[in-house]
């Protein structure tokens, strides 16, 4: 069967990647090898449980590309052990809970609305829903307090303390991270969905000396296909030598039942490409590229949350231009920059109608642009923040012809 109507939809996506600007952090184009392996025959095989030990006959192959996604995952972040099956960043925080935080037991992340995910407690997310969730803000300055942060796990000892963001664009202190979880005795999950590429390339420091657990999302900033994986540090078997199998067994059978070997075999290869020199490279500029174009947009007169960035995305602070945060991210849509309205830290307005605006530079980086085009696409965006945004769209357009969408 020929489904022109699906074919049409895809092209038309297609088209809409290559004219518009993706500013959105958590998003990034995939290796062409990446999106061939997604869509490959591997798709059509069940293979629940693990390397060695499946459930279904058939599995050589798949597990020579799950050990492969294993061992290339170990190697690049510096890890003893790595599950690669969680389906997304989602399933993969359930499966730490599910592994770590028993009934009536304490789970302690960041706020949404200073930048944590939903899945760190939040009250209608199944984190928050079913375990006795507590939630540390940022300061006034949008910044993690880490003292504050102590003293809420000394009171409140978390069985599990999330640590991570999603719009958060400062560098975290995994050490004094760690010094809370030695206090508190509460394992520590890093969540480094968003800075993952940085970290790889040592951009952002790793949590991995510090906390027992590391989840990420391998769609990011670090480039491979939509899923995640759970990394067990050294110092988590230390403090408990099951560590490895009460995760191993929470996303398999306790979360999930057969994993997407496809999306297995992409991730294989996102973390070959990770390990890059080209990719070292990539993230570098990602950082400079986000530096440059926060810069541009203070010069501007707009605000951004804790006065700049030390990663790939930043906050934008519209309070004072009479502004929502979704009145925005549609104006900057129809000139072709594709944006987020988000909340910034302590927000004077409601979560449907966020005050901010999150912006990141991994995709843009991909095509290759530089700190002149950053400088540019601030301009963009406030002239089409002023309402001209016919002739931003076209010079959009221009730009995207320019550098064009990888693959
Ligand atoms: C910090 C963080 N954790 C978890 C997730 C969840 O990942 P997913 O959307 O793949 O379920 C995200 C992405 O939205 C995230 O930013």
């Amino acid at each position: 069967m020929i489904d022109t109507e699906v074919a049409e939809l895809i092209g038309r996506e297609e088209e809409r990647q290559k004219e518009t600007i993706t500013l959105i952090p958590s998003e990034n184009y995939a290796s062409a090898a990446v999106r061939e392996a997604v869509g490959s025959v591997l798709s059509n095989k069940y293979a629940e449980g693990y390397p060695g030990r499946r459930y279904y006959q058939g599995n050589g192959i798949i597990d020579e590309i799950e050990n492969l996604a294993i061992e290339r995952t170990k190697r690049l972040f510096g890890v003893p052990h790595a599950n690669v099956q969680p389906y997304s960043g989602s399933p993969a925080n359930a499966a730490v809970l599910l592994a770590l935080v028993g009934p009536g037991e304490k789970v302690m992340g960041m706020k949404l609305a200073a930048g944590g995910h939903l899945t760190h407690g939040h009250s209608v997310s199944f984190s928050g829903r079913f375990f006795p969730a507590v939630q540390y803000d940022v300061d006034e300055n949008g910044l993690v307090d880490y003292g504050e942060m102590e003293k809420m796990a000394l009171v409140e000892k978390p069985k599990l303390l999330v640590v991570g963001a999603t719009a958060y664009p400062r560098i975290f202190d995994w050490q004094r991270v760690g010094e809370i979880g030695n206090k508190t005795g509460a394992y520590i999950l890093a969540d480094i969905s968003h800075i993952a590429g940085l970290v790889a390339a040592g951009e952002h420091p790793s949590p991995v000396p510090f906390v027992d657990v590391v989840m990420t999302t391998t769609h990011k900033t670090l480039r491979g296909p939509r899923g995640a994986v759970l990394l067990v540090t050294e110092k988590g078997l230390a403090k408990d030598a099951d560590l490895a199998k009460k995760i191993d067994k929470a996303v398999f059978p306790g979360m999930q039942g057969g994993p997407h070997e496809n999306v297995v075999a992409g991730i294989a290869m996102a973390m070959a490409e990770a390990a890059t020199p080209e990719f070292r490279q990539y993230a570098k500029q990602v950082v400079k590229n986000a530096r440059e174009l926060a810069a541009g947009l203070m010069k501007l007169g707009y605000k951004i949350t804790t006065g700049g960035t030390d990663n790939h995305l930043m906050l934008i602070d519209l309070v004072d231009k009479g502004l929502t945060g979704k009145e925005a991210a549609v104006a900057l849509e129809e000139a072709g920059i594709v944006t987020n309205a988000n909340a910034i830290p302590h927000d004077p307005n409601p979560p449907l109608k966020p005050s901010g605006l999150r912006v990141g530079t991994p995709a843009v980086t991909t095509r290759g642009m530089k700190e002149p085009e950053m400088k540019l696409i601030a301009e963009l965006m406030e002239r089409a923040l002023r309402g001209e945004k016919e002739q931003v769209r076209a010079e959009v357009k221009k730009l995207g012809m320019k550098f064009p969408v990888p693959g």
